[in-house]
């Protein structure tokens, strides 16, 4: 590891070319990470992390996870397994840089300077807002109006053109290139407008069959870590029909399981399952088994680096700390810049 710290002071952090461009996005650590995540937006880190035209930098949005109630007696070890759950899916630190947000305090400083070419009414406005209103009415704190300019400020702090993440994202997205158009008309920067990078697991349902995969709905979700054994039992309680009709539902748990087989087992067999149900029927005992071996068969090398990783806590310490310094540096520089050209130095 020593000489992975030399190959990192003697590289530095190389600034914006045309040549690179940043990526940058980040996971809330209200609850483990689960397939919705990985597909959604892991797979794009990776896909990004991989193309050496993309400089990348990749978080755990723990000040996005205290606007909601939370336990902070376990909360050090819950930001901590979204960094196990990075790893373990292959985010490599010799390539990306991986960090904690609240490490790096210019996310904070900067979301103050952007506040200031938002409007309230703006963000009371935003779908994400209201649905918390609605989940939470007793806690509409300030934080929850702030987030989408908290996250404007994770992502700008980079200069980060692109972002890797879900499409519930998409109306946060809209907010940051709004602050970035505002900062630059009015104060002349050059910030970039953030664009979403897609994936095709960019919808991932709910097991419940409404809604998409979230972990805050109970039965919803297939978690990174599960065994074969609990991703059969978790598909079990997926709702089903008689396995035939006159037309293939949209929604409901069979839309559901026909969207993890494109998923998992691809479009031909999605073809044959959709024959399948306007014709002999579909076996839903047979097909979530099949479904249960295949979703396991990509969890498997996960699992097993993430128990390599459990035993070296102090490597993944080190990466922590190292990743906070890089990103510190990046972010610093662009709050000088802003705060100069807003008059504050
Ligand atoms: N809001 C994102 C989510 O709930 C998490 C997040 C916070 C994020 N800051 C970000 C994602 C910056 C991308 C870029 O999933």
């Amino acid at each position: 590891m020593v000489r992975n710290e030399l190959r990192y002071y003697g590289v530095g952090v190389c600034a914006t070319t045309n040549m690179t461009k940043r990526v940058l996005s980040g996971i809330r650590a209200n609850g483990r990470l689960h397939l919705g995540n990985y597909l959604g937006a892991v797979k794009g880190m990776l896909a990004l992390q991989e193309d050496p035209s993309y400089e990348t930098f990749y978080m755990v949005a723990d000040l996005h996870s205290i606007n909601v109630p939370y336990n902070p007696e376990n909360f050090q070890a819950a930001v901590r397994d979204v960094v196990l759950d990075y790893l373990s899916a292959g985010l490599d630190p010799e390539k990306s840089t991986i960090f904690i947000q609240s490490q790096v305090p210019q996310h904070v400083e900067l979301s103050y300077l952007f506040s200031t070419v938002i409007t309230v009414a703006r963000m009371q406005h935003l779908p994400t807002f209201k649905e918390k209103v609605k989940s939470y009415p007793e806690n509409v704190n300030m934080a929850l109006l702030y987030y989408p300019v908290l996250m404007a400020a994770d992502i700008l702090a980079y200069k980060a053109s692109l972002v890797p993440v879900g499409i519930d994202q998409e109306p946060h997205l809209e907010v940051a290139r709004e602050v970035a158009q505002k900062m630059n008309d009015r104060y002349g920067l050059n910030l970039p407008e953030p664009q979403r990078f897609a994936t095709s697991g960019e919808y991932v349902p709910s097991l419940t069959g409404e809604g998409k995969m979230a972990k805050s709905v109970e039965g919803s979700a297939i978690l990174l870590t599960d065994s074969l054994e609990t991703i059969r039992e978790r598909l079990a309680r997926v709702p089903t029909d008689s396995g035939k009709g006159e037309s293939v539902p949209i929604e409901g748990g069979v839309a559901s399981l026909l969207k993890f087989a494109e998923l998992f087992l691809g479009d031909t067999r999605v073809h044959e399952l959709k024959e399948q149900y306007t014709t002999s029927g579909i076996r839903y005992g047979d097909l979530k088994a099949e479904i249960a071996e295949a979703i396991f068969a990509e969890l498997k090398p996960i699992q097993q680096r993430r128990t390599a990783l459990e035993a070296d806590i102090e490597k993944v310490d080190r990466i922590i700390l190292e990743g906070a310094g890089k990103a510190r540096k990046v972010a610093s520089q662009t709050v000088v810049e802003v705060k100069k050209v807003m008059g504050l130095l």
